[in-house]
């Protein structure tokens, strides 16, 4: 730990930032959101649970590539896979029968599935959802909670009122470069209110072509939520489509659907449907997915054979391994045992929600504090050999030696904090800036 550096991750992140605007292409890869100068900014390779940075240094990863992971790096059932196909050919001029096999495996695995489009990425394949769901209903306003990326249709929510997004993960988005004339096409609704969502139903009567929503993100659904999103959804002829980029099949080897059992008309999927390889897919309902066949929605790269593959061998090593139930187990020992280093170091901290997904609260009174105990405490994980936020995205290769070594560096960790707290003096045992939340913090 005394000679933890990453001298060359931040040189090389001040020579992208001469050639790349904003220096990356995720925002939540930009260094800013971790201990910048601490923790590691460029990954030189990867293996199971972790990852090793231009520096030499070897870190657990508790973000599995930001969520794209859920078998581990490298798992070498679909690496094996992926090359097979590469040895084919990784794409043509005509199709390839395995679009057809994905489908039949997505349709036969998800509830909602009885069709089936595919994209590269989670935000393109949410902008292909709202088109079909537009397409389908002939109505332009979409209603929406939580984060469903970059594209147009979604910042729009920004054009009216600057805050529109401050509650749907990342405040103060600009809609620079969305066009003002798509202003109140888009509009937030808070997670958990049926009465909220009624209300915005009844005030846009006839206008709404679809509700998107993340069915949760980091605690389950208050009881009878998502039934109650779905009959409002189908009173009013409105599409429900559940966004499950983020969760996966984390919570169910059928996805969010298979736990909460209500079944939305369609659903999005990216991310660690293929375990790192680029794949995103919409399903859904029959008579709505069958509007895409009328509707321009085309791309070249959508039939690339390795997201297929990937995607294909991926689900069913889900199902296979029992992947939920490994990173539940994984995510409660983690959440008991974290809580309970926090109460033995005296830190008014807890680790709790999803257990695939879980996230330390600091029970602090200022807002000030606890943005500096949580960059502290990513500071201090960083040089011990822990690479995360203050949240931990659970794949199913993290195993008992991974939670033994990170609940003693968050003993070392927590005491560190909680004297800092006690001293009143968090700020001097910062190395770093503050970690940045807002998107306008990032970029001025
Ligand atoms: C729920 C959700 N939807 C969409 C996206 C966008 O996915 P991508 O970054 O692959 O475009 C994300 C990414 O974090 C997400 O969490």
């Amino acid at each position: 730990m005394s000679n933890h550096h990453v001298d060359k991750s931040m040189k090389l992140f001040q020579r992208a930032c001469e050639l790349i605007p904003g220096g990356t292409q995720l925002i939540s890869r930009r260094p800013t959101r971790f201990a910048c100068g601490v923790s590691p900014v460029y990954a030189e390779r990867a293996s199971g649970s972790r990852f090793w940075d231009v520096d030499g240094n070897e870190y657990i990863d508790w973000v599995s590539g930001i969520g794209a992971i859920i078998l581990g790096y490298c798992d070498p059932v679909v690496d094996e896979a992926v090359r097979q196909q590469i040895a084919k050919g990784t794409m043509y001029s005509i199709n390839h029968e395995l679009e057809v096999e994905l489908a039949e495996e997505l349709v036969n695995t998800i509830p909602c599935a009885e069709m089936v489009r595919y994209a590269k990425g989670g935000g393109e394949a949410c902008a292909m959802a709202v088109r079909i769901a537009r397409g389908f209903t002939g109505r332009d306003k979409i209603l929406f909670c939580g984060y469903h990326g970059w594209h147009d249709w979604y910042l729009a929510a920004n054009l009216r009122e600057d805050a529109g997004l401050d509650t749907h993960l990342f405040p103060g988005i600009d809609p620079t470069g969305v066009p003002k004339s798509l202003a109140g096409t888009a509009i937030p609704f808070p997670y958990g209110d049926l009465d909220a969502l009624g209300t915005a139903l009844d005030e846009n009567r006839g206008e709404i072509a679809a509700v998107i929503m993340e069915p949760f993100r980091s605690d389950l659904p208050p009881d009878g939520y998502l039934a109650g999103v779905a009959e409002l959804a189908a009173d009013h002829n409105v599409t429900l489509i559940f966004d499950e980029v983020s969760t996966g099949f984390r919570p169910h080897a059928s996805g969010a659907q298979g736990l909460v059992n209500v079944s939305p008309d369609l659903a999005v999927f990216a991310k660690s449907i293929s375990n790192g390889y680029p794949m995103g897919a919409v399903v859904g309902r029959r008579d709505v997915m069958e509007a895409a066949s009328r509707m321009f929605i085309s791309s070249t790269y959508w039939s690339d054979t390795i997201g297929l593959r990937a995607a294909l061998t991926t689900l069913r090593e889900v199902r296979r391994r029992d992947v939920p139930k490994i990173v539940l187990d994984i995510g409660e020992r983690l959440m008991t045992e974290i809580t309970t280093v926090a109460d033995e170091a005296g830190l008014p901290a807890r680790c709790e929600g999803l257990s695939f997904h879980p996230h330390l609260t600091f029970e602090v009174e200022h807002p000030q504090q606890r943005s500096q105990l949580a960059t502290l405490f990513i500071q201090e994980m960083a040089k011990r050999g822990c690479h995360g936020y203050t949240s931990f995205y659970l794949n199913a290769s993290q195993s008992a030696i991974d939670i033994e070594q990170t609940v003693a560096a968050a003993r070392d960790v927590f005491r560190i904090m909680s004297h800092g707290l006690e001293r009143d003096n968090l700020e001097a045992l910062l190395e770093c800036q503050q970690h940045v939340e807002s998107f306008r913090r990032l970029v001025r």
